[in-house]
C-alpha cells in the first residue's frame, strides 16, 4: 500500500484512516460454469487487488470514493432503504450494505477509499474482489464476526440480489481464502476446499483480448436457466447429481441447446478432478489435453467463447506447443485466456500474441505474468 494512498484518504476525510482490507482478483485454471451447478472448481488468486482503505463514521452515512474513478463518489443514508445509487461500482457497496442487512446485521457508517489494480471487464473477477474487500472492511468495522467463507456468501448475494447477476460461488470463495502459490480446489456443493500447490516453475500467463463484452449479465443468467431444465428433465436437483449415462438417456425430452450445456458442465468436472492430479503431477501433457478440452467445450457445448477469444488459444497454443496449457477462463464472452507454462517459455506467448492477434483481430491485448497471490487480508492501524 503506498503512502499517497493514505495521503489521499486524509485529504478526503480529514482524519486517519483506521484499517485497510484486502482481496485478490482470480483467474480459473479450469472448471467454468460449473460453480452454480454444484460441480468443482479450481482457481488461484492473482496478485492484482482491491485496497479499501477504511474508518468508522458515527452519523449512519457511507461515504465511499475510488482512486479509480476520480471525481465519482457515492453516499448513502444506512436509515434509508438501499438502492441502486448512480454509480455502478458504488454499487457494489450498497449491494453488500443490503445483503448484510437483510441478514439482520446492523452495520456502522463508514468512511471508504478504495483502489484497485485488478483489471475490469476481463473477467478476472474485479467485482468479487471488491465485494470481499468490502465484506472484510464492514466485518472489521462493525464486528460482525464473520468468517472468511461467509463474507465470500455475502459477496455472491450482493451479485444475485442486487446486481441480477446470477452467478456462482467461485470469484467471491477464492477471493476470501485463497493461499499465496496454491491453486484451490473447491467442491461448489459442500464448500470443501483443498489447496494445491502450484509447480513454483510454472507461470500462470493471462491475456486479455479486450475485447468489448456485452450483454454478458442475460447471456450468463440465460446458460444458467439451460443448466436447472436440462437437471429437472434428468430429475436431478443439480447437474453435479448428473452423469454422462444419465445425460444419453434424456437427450430426447431436451432441447439440442439444453442437452449441450448439460454436456458441458458434466464432462468439465471430470476434467478439474483430473486437471489436479495433472498440476500436482507436473504433468504437462495432461494439463495440456485437458484445458483443450475444457476450451472446445466452452466453445462447441456452453458456447460462451468469441472468435477473439478462440483466436489467442489458438496463437498461444501454437507457440507454445506441447510447453503450455492454454484455454479461455471466467465468464467468457471475451475477456482473457490462461496459459500454463514454465517461467522461461512466456517469451513465446509475448512474442506470438504481439506478431499475430492484433493483425488478426484488430484489438490489442495485455498480458499479465502472475503469481498466485493470498486471499482476503484486513488489518488495523495502530491509533
Ligand atoms: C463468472 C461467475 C462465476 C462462474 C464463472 C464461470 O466469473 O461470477 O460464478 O460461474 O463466471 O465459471
Amino acid at each position: 500500500m503506498s503512502q499517497a494512498f493514505i495521503n489521499t484518504f486524509q485529504q478526503l476525510y480529514a482524519a486517519q484512516p483506521e484499517g485497510l482490507s484486502s482481496a485478490p482478483g482470480r483467474v480459473n485454471l479450469i472448471g467454468e460454469f460449473t460453480d452454480y451447478n454444484l460441480g468443482y472448481v479450481f482457481p488461484a488468486a492473482l496478485n492484482f487487488r482491491t485496497q479499501v482503505l477504511f474508518r468508522a463514521r458515527t452519523d449512519q452515512q457511507m461515504v465511499v470514493h475510488s482512486q479509480n474513478y476520480p471525481g465519482e463518489s457515492d453516499r448513502f443514508s444506512l436509515q434509508d432503504p438501499i438502492t441502486p445509487g448512480p454509480s455502478q461500482w458504488g454499487n457494489y457497496i450498497r449491494a453488500m450494505v443490503y445483503v448484510l442487512q437483510q441478514a439482520g446485521f446492523t452495520l456502522t457508517g463508514a468512511d471508504l477509499l478504495i483502489d484497485s489494480d485488478v483489471p475490469q471487464g476481463a473477467g478476472l473477477s474485479s467485482s468479487a474482489a471488491l465485494e470481499v474487500a468490502i465484506g472484510g472492511a464492514f466485518n472489521q468495522l462493525s464486528g460482525l464476526a464473520l468468517t472468511p467463507a461467509q463474507i465470500a456468501l455475502f459477496g455472491q448475494q450482493a451479485e444475485n440480489q442486487f446486481m441480477n447477476c446470477q452467478c456462482g460461488i467461485m470469484d467471491q470463495m477464492i477471493s476470501a481464502q485463497a493461499t499465496a502459490g496454491h491453486a484451490l480446489l473447491l467442491d461448489c456443493a459442500t464448500l470443501a476446499t483443498r489447496a494445491v500447490a502450484i509447480p513454483p516453475e510454472l507461470a500462470l500467463v493471462i491475456v486479455n483480448s479486450n475485447y468489448p463484452r456485452k450483454l454478458v449479465d442475460s447471456e450468463y443468467n440465460g446458460r444458467r436457466q439451460d443448466c436447472e431444465q436440462a437437471a429437472a428433465i434428468m430429475g436431478v436437483s443439480t447437474l453435479r447429481d448428473a452423469s454422462m449415462d444419465l445425460l444419453q438417456q434424456h437427450q430426447n425430452a431436451m432441447t439440442a441447446q439444453q442437452y449441450k450445456r448439460a454436456h458441458h458442465v458434466i464432462s468439465e468436472n471430470a476434467r478439474v478432478l483430473a486437471t489436479v492430479d495433472a498440476l500436482q503431477q507436473s504433468d504437462m501433457t495432461q494439463l495440456r489435453l485437458l484445458m483443450q478440452a475444457s476450451h472446445q467445450s466452452l466453445r462447441d457445448d456452453f458456447e460462451v467463447t468469441v472468435p477473439a477469444t478462440d483466436g489467442l488459444v489458438e496463437i498461444c497454443q501454437t507457440a507454445l506447443g506441447s510447453k503450455g496449457a492454454v484455454r479461455m477462463t471466467g465468464g467468457g464472452f471475451g475477456g482473457a485466456i490462461i496459459c500454463l507454462c514454465a517461467q522461461q517459455d512466456v517469451v513465446l506467448v509475448e512474442q506470438a500474441v504481439a506478431a499475430h492477434y492484433q493483425a488478426r483481430f484488430g484489438l490489442k491485448a495485455d498480458v499479465y505474468v502472475c503469481q498466485a497471490g493470498a486471499g482476503l487480508t484486513v488489518q488495523t492501524f495502530a491509533a
